[in-house]
């Protein structure tokens, strides 16, 4: 809900547990007064202000003004800093005038609160479906004020949206400049600014690599800026758009948390700022490095969205507020919700080398461990027996695969058929480079192709008949074959970005443009293809982000197929994002044994990915343990239940969680040591159940005798006998009310 003090020029928009307030100053600057835990009595707030100054001005008529308060005290916590003043702040939106002056400021001119969100052009974005028809969405449940600024030099409105949510702890900011005046250039378009009075935080961000993705560190709030972010053109291995705050180190119950993700695919950063006066200036939305965009008269330019969730609950607070935002606003495949298919996929068996007898080998051998889905990943296309060439050529092998006998197989023995594909990319080596080479990013700048990765070049998404012609190459397979299922994959970073579609002052918008392609091209395959299930993936979790996930129910996590590393991956991912996003299989890497895979693979969507023709009787019977969990509870406990984080391998060489169903009548807990030398976890707590139903366990496939109640198993634990500790490095844990 949104209330406008019209006397004070004080903003509030609230829940039931948390409050916004912004004032509007008398120089129609933007002060930021609080965010934080519900306020009911707001009567008291402009006492809030941090801003007194004797800063002295020259008005318009030369006369020598000295206001109380002035708007531009380095203090003042504010919604939008201005550049080329005194704030030396991270202004969240710079622009260049024609005249090449950097004078950026916005004044209040007026604003409109609605119900409901808007939606974002061409650009994925919450509570809008794929085809956009309405100018709101979630009248219900979402409050929008939407402010109008105008720039002091340059006719240039800035719109800033700021949305709360009534049933989430929830607050959603972004931008739209409109350009009524003559030609400027945005040299930054971040999405929001968030203003804090104190520093005294813990910041929590998510780094890694192929393989290692999604490593929590954590640091306390230092002096000077600290900065993450991407400048590979999409949200990378290397860091995560999400992040958050925290007041206790790595508190999951307690203290509060407030967490950050911004619902886009290409390059980002967040810069966190203690200020000299401990206060925190944050600032988070498209990476300006490499960014320029032009805007000329009537043009205009959104940002992306920013969500912020707010916890007084520790970590899993925030943690379970962004899961339901992802899946209840966010996601736009709602028909994969109850329905995810169990996938084996044909990478880590065969990788290029096969043919239609060793695929319908596959299938078959496949067949024995409970599947629903067969994907035949890379190498069926062009002339593709290796990474060296083929992509850009998206029609069969037909030397190498007959690929109706292999669907028709898959159909004989009712499974489902999947393919894979790197819409995004070309090996110089295919038909399509040959002869299109201008449709390769870099084109013009790099003409011997020196810097090839994986062999591959990134195709240039900038340009409308690229995407056309790669969206009528894809139709043309996905029309002629029965296919249920796309994994859609990214294998290359945009390492050069000079764009032979756009003139040379353009050059700066050449990776915001090409992120705008990767979203008209799944939108319109997922529009023209709505019973097909698409998947994400970039190398592993590369693009593992809220953009991608707005169009895709789950993204390939990591090529780390390993239990014993993927059990930190997933965990620190499900900080962020809901366990039914983070596909998961089961393969055949030796660190560790089957049972331990399974168990880690069951908390993301599961699936396997193997040669199945060499797995032994014993290891088909490991495996079939997941398959029954998965068919008998994983939808109900798993998919759509609610996690709860139990230990951080931070703080331990160990991670838990339990995922625990709505009716709080089925759940599943997962502990993993990583050193298998201690069991530091005697009594294991659990937490979500309902104190009051009474539990039958299964521990590792045995039955325990007797039965337990919520509050015992939450409040004293579970304890955890000898002969349990040392048969694997995971023990799972499946509850069942009594009566289930
Ligand atoms: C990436 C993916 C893998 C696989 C290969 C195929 O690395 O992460 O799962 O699809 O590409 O080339």
């Amino acid at each position: 809900m949104i209330h406008y003090n019209q006397e004070q020029n004080v903003f509030h928009l609230f829940n039931k547990d948390i409050s916004y307030l912004i004032h509007v100053n008398g120089f129609g600057r933007l002060e930021t007064l609080y965010f934080g835990e519900k306020l009911n009595d707001v009567s008291d707030i402009l006492n809030a202000r941090t801003l007194y100054t004797e800063c002295t001005y020259l008005d318009k008529k030369m006369s020598l003004v000295t206001p109380t308060p002035s708007y531009f005290y380095p203090d003042t916590l504010v919604e939008i800093s201005s550049h080329g003043i005194f704030d030396k702040r991270d202004a969240p939106i710079v622009i260049q005038h024609e005249n090449g002056s950097y004078l950026t400021d916005f004044e209040y001119v007026k604003h409109k609160i609605y119900h409901g969100i808007k939606p974002l052009d061409g650009m994925p974005c919450l509570d809008a479906p794929l085809e956009r028809k309405e100018s709101l969405y979630n009248k219900e449940n979402v409050d929008t004020l939407e402010i109008i600024l105008k720039d002091i030099t340059a006719n240039v409105i800035l719109h800033e949206y700021l949305s709360v949510y009534r049933d989430k702890n929830i607050i959603v900011k972004s931008f739209k400049i409109e350009n009524k005046g003559k030609r400027i250039k945005l040299l930054r378009a971040f999405s929001m600014q968030l203003d804090l009075p104190s520093s005294d935080y813990y910041f929590h961000h998510f780094h890694g690599t192929q393989w290692v993705e999604r490593q929590e560190e954590i640091n306390k709030i230092y002096d000077g800026t600290q900065e993450i972010g991407s400048t590979r053109g999409r949200s990378s291995h290397q860091e995560n758009p999400f992040c958050f705050l925290s007041k206790e180190r790595n508190s999951l119950t307690d203290g509060e948390v407030i967490g950050f993700n911004l619902i886009y695919s290409g390059n980002w950063e967040m810069r966190v700022t203690k200020t000299p006066y401990d206060s925190l200036h944050l600032a988070y939305g498209i990476n300006d490095d490499d960014f320029c965009f032009s805007l000329g008269r009537n043009e205009s330019f959104d940002t992306p969205q920013a969500v912020i969730s707010y916890s007084k609950d520790g970590i899993d607070g925030m943690s379970q507020t962004f899961h339901r935002l992802i899946k209840e606003n966010l996601q736009t495949d709602k028909e994969r919700e109850h329905n995810r298919p169990l996938i084996f996929n044909s990478w880590e068996g065969c990788l290029f080398t096969f043919d239609t007898k060793v695929i319908k080998s596959y299938i078959d051998d496949a067949c024995k461990l409970g599947i629903e889905l067969f994907v035949l990943d890379d190498g069926w296309f062009g002339k593709r027996d290796n990474d060296k060439s083929g992509l850009g050529d998206w029609f069969v092998n037909e030397k190498k695969i007959n690929l109706h006998e292999v669907i028709e197989h898959c159909h004989e023995r009712k499974l489902k058929f999947g393919i894979w594909f790197e819409p995004e990319m070309v090996n110089p080596d295919s038909d399509l480079f040959r002869s299109h080479p201008e449709w390769a990013l870099g084109y013009e700048e790099n003409k011997d192709w020196s810097h090839l990765e994986r062999n591959q070049l990134v195709l240039d998404f900038t340009n409308d008949d690229v995407v056309d012609n790669i969206f009528e190459q894809m139709c043309k397979i996905l029309d002629e074959y029965d296919i249920d299922y796309v994994k859609w994959d990214h294998n290359r970073i945009l390492a050069e970005h000079f764009t032979a579609n756009l003139p040379a002052e353009k050059q700066g918008e050449a990776y915001h443009r090409y992120v705008l392609g990767y979203y008209r091209l799944l939108s319109q395959l997922r529009i023209r293809y709505p019973e097909i299930f698409f998947e994400g993936c970039s190398s592993g979790g590369g693009r593992f982000d809220l953009g991608t996930l707005y169009y895709v129910p789950q993204i390939w996590t990591s090529d780390e197929t390993d239990g014993a590393s993927r059990a930190y991956i997933q965990y620190y991912t499900s900080l962020g994002y809901p366990l039914s996003t983070i596909s998961s299989h089961v393969s055949a890497s030796a660190q560790t044994t089957y049972p331990t895979k399974v168990d880690i693979a069951l908390f993301g969507t599961y699936g396997y990915e193997m040669n199945p023709n060499k797995l032994s009787e014993r290891e088909f019977a490991e495996m079939n343990r997941g398959t029954e969990i998965y068919h008998k509870y994983h939808d109900k406990a798993i998919l759509n239940g609610t996690l709860y984080h139990l230990s951080n391998p931070l703080d331990h060489d160990e991670m838990s969680m339990i995922s625990v169903s709505q009716d709080q009548s089925l759940a599943i807990a997962v502990y993993y040591e990583k050193s298998n030398i201690v069991m530091r976890m005697d009594y294991w707590k659990l937490k979500g159940l309902n104190p009051k139903k009474r539990y039958h366990l299964n521990l590792n496939g045995v039955d325990v005798p007797e039965t337990y109640s919520g509050e015992h198993l939450m409040k004293v634990g579970y304890y955890l006998r000898d002969i349990f500790r040392r048969q694997n490095k995971t023990i799972l844990l499946i509850l069942k009310e009594s009566n289930y």
